[in-house]
């Protein structure tokens, strides 16, 4: 028997990520932090190799009333304030377009677990890209649920739209609704991120499958606010929506760790679009139960801090201009990542902008072209399909040289 219920009595999270970054501090203990090139920090880092903490959000939190942090929030859904206002960012100029709801949890990863617990029954099937974020599978198996992959990329290194629609089509025939998850723009762990005319694509897919049952869209967003062409640009595939048949629904998970980089405040939300109110009214009901159940409400502060900003022209722009900094940062870490690694003949992922690079790997290759790497010092990280290098968490002079060190050492 054992004190475990059946569904949980193997779960073991395997923590890849710990060990690797516990390795790579063993080694700057022991040889030196300048011997030792750490690229599994996946959180920002400044030049200095330091978190990074921006002041415009820092100052804020400092002044937020103890009132707005110790009771709790207005409502199992969130903050008023905070509802409104992120709302408005993640839709931008599209928010008018359609029928919109939207509630606050814990991080970008609570709106995705939520959206997988309340749109699928135990034991049906998720579909995910097979190179991606790996808590979607976790998440799957938290809540019985199987997973089903589609092909991120196709031969030319673009979105791979045929392979996105058959797996959609198999699963829609097989259980009469399709939950799939696409993690656009500054994909995770590969930097790559869609054209309009590829979102057009997965818009028509979905609403020509929508004859057979509801298609539901689950857009992890956690990284928009990285987009190299800007607010504006980064959110213009959202009017491909306007054309969405009233049966589907589309699911933003947003998250403040990265958009504020205050990840320990535990703050994001799902902003939920459709073309028909009841979707919106169903998807609300269903998940301020979920918040209550589960979570009960996100940390007050948390969604103060953000709410303050974004009704603050001044507050928002004093933030935007402090996270462009980041933003051209990490192009100019990619680039001298990305120019060497083409000369150098070291293949990667399609990258345009964002967190990680991943470095295209046959898989029987991943587990001793990481150990070789350990032990020239070089700490990555293992993923699906590849070895992540996140230039996120790396000064750019410790990226300077990596790729020809690395296609020396893996070949
Ligand atoms: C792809 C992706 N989605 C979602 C998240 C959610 O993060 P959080 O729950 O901290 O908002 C992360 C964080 O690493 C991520 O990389």
């Amino acid at each position: 028997m054992g004190i475990l219920a059946k569904r949980s009595k193997d779960k073991n999270i395997i923590d890849t990520v710990f060990t690797m970054v516990k390795k790579a501090n063993d080694a700057k203990v022991k040889y030196g932090i300048d011997s030792v090139i750490d690229v599994t920090i996946g959180s920002l880092c400044d030049e200095n190799g330091k978190f990074t903490i921006f002041d415009s959000v820092s100052e804020v939190y400092k002044n937020l009333d103890n009132m707005d942090i110790a009771p709790y929030a207005e409502s199992f859904v969130g903050n008023n304030d905070y509802l409104r206002e992120i709302k408005s960012w993640v839709l931008g100029e599209h928010e008018e377009k359609f029928r919109v709801g939207a509630i606050a949890t814990p991080g970008g990863s609570g709106s995705v677990s939520s959206t997988l617990k309340n749109i699928l029954d135990p034991g049906e099937t998720l579909l995910i890209p097979n190179i991606g974020w790996g808590p979607y599978k976790i998440m799957a198996r938290e809540h019985d649920l199987k997973i089903e992959t589609y092909q991120l990329f196709n031969e030319k290194d673009e979105f791979n739209i045929e392979s996105f629609r058959e797996r959609s089509s198999e699963i829609m025939k097989s259980q009469g609704k399709v939950l799939a998850i696409i993690n656009d723009p500054c994909h995770n762990p590969t930097g790559y991120s869609m054209s309009k005319s590829e979102w057009e694509n997965v818009v028509s897919i979905m609403n020509d499958l929508s004859e057979n049952g509801n298609f539901i869209l689950l857009n992890d967003v956690a990284y928009i606010d990285y987009a190299v062409k800007g607010y504006k640009e980064s959110r213009k595939y959202m009017e491909c929506f306007t054309d969405l048949s009233s049966k589907n629904l589309a699911v933003f998970s947003f998250s403040c760790s990265k958009t504020l980089t205050k990840y320990g405040l535990r703050v994001g939300g799902s902003v939920f679009i459709s073309n028909e109110q009841k979707n919106i009214d169903d998807y609300m009901r269903a998940n301020e139960f979920t918040c209550r159940g589960i979570w009960s409400n996100v940390p007050k502060g948390g969604m103060k801090l953000f709410s303050t900003i974004q009704e603050n022209k001044t507050l928002r722009s004093k933030l935007a201009v402090e996270r462009d900094g980041y933003v051209k940062l990490l192009e100019k870490r990619s680039k001298i990542f990305l120019e060497e690694a083409l000369a150098v003949g070291l293949e990667v992922y399609p990258y345009k902008e964002g967190f990680f690079i991943t470095l295209k790997i046959k898989d029987e290759k991943i587990q001793e072209s990481m150990e070789k790497l350990n032990q020239q010092n070089i700490y990555p990280i293992q993923v699906a399909h590849g070895i992540r290098i996140a230039i996120c968490g790396s000064p750019s002079k410790k990226l300077e040289g990596l790729a020809q060190k690395v296609k020396n050492i893996i070949g």
